[in-house]
């Protein structure tokens, strides 16, 4: 499964990717917003930083409008994946992006018939937002569940990109469904590495190496 971090925070993105686990970087309108920067400016440094895609979203609503955001957007990098919203005109888009190659993140899907939609677009990428599903009492991972059925009975190549991810659990259960891509903030992406009988084996070990008097280097 590829990770991308769901963040616009700069240092955040650095830090991730030199951990050599990065593949690549989701943004919206509201992580540019908390991160303060200039939209094309973040995402201009982002691409420097990370080679895999960088999903930055249009937010005009209507297809003619997210062309012209879209004509910006992809001009920053070859790796910019435009982000396009699950409406007709954002369909639309997507069709028209795919077309000439650039590749497309479709965001804010919420249902199986929607992502069906997606991938008949030729979405690179369908987002189902699991935890804004939690949120409102439905269970956000049967959605990634459906979608993987639905894209394996017909072989879609559009990648599901679990988003809206806000537990290491989340991460886990995307991966075992087989969801190619889950994006999620920096802190979910560092908790996974933690595990309490890691922290002890270390301590034990590195006792019971000072214990030898031994030096490797
Ligand atoms: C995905 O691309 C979105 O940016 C993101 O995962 C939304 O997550 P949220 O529901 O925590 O805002």
């Amino acid at each position: 499964m590829k990770f991308f971090a769901d963040t616009a925070v700069i240092d955040e993105i650095k830090e991730l990717a030199e951990t050599g686990l990065l593949d690549g970087v989701t943004t919206n309108p509201t992580l540019i917003h908390k991160s303060g920067g200039d939209f094309v400016e973040t995402v201009t440094e982002i691409t420097k930083i990370v080679q895999g895609p960088v999903s930055a979203e249009v937010v005009a609503l209507d297809h003619d409008g997210m062309m012209r955001e879209a004509e910006v957007l992809r001009k920053i990098a070859d790796h910019v994946a435009i982000k396009v919203p699950l409406t007709p005109d954002g369909l639309k888009t997507c069709r028209k992006l795919r077309g000439d190659g650039t590749m497309v993140n479709v965001t804010l899907c919420f249902s199986a018939n929607q992502a069906l939609l997606a991938a008949k677009a030729g979405a690179t990428f369908i987002s189902p937002f699991v935890g804004r599903l939690d949120d409102v009492g439905q269970n956000g991972m049967d959605l990634i569940s459906d979608i993987r059925l639905i894209y394996d009975n017909y072989d879609y190549d559009t990648q599901i990109l679990a988003a809206s991810i806000r537990s290491p659990v989340h991460m886990l259960e995307a991966a075992k469904i087989g969801a190619d891509v889950a994006t999620a903030p920096t802190k979910i992406l560092m908790q996974m590495f933690n595990h309490p009988l890691t922290d002890n084996g270390i301590a034990s070990f590195l006792k019971d190496w000072q214990a030898t008097g031994q030096k490797i280097v």
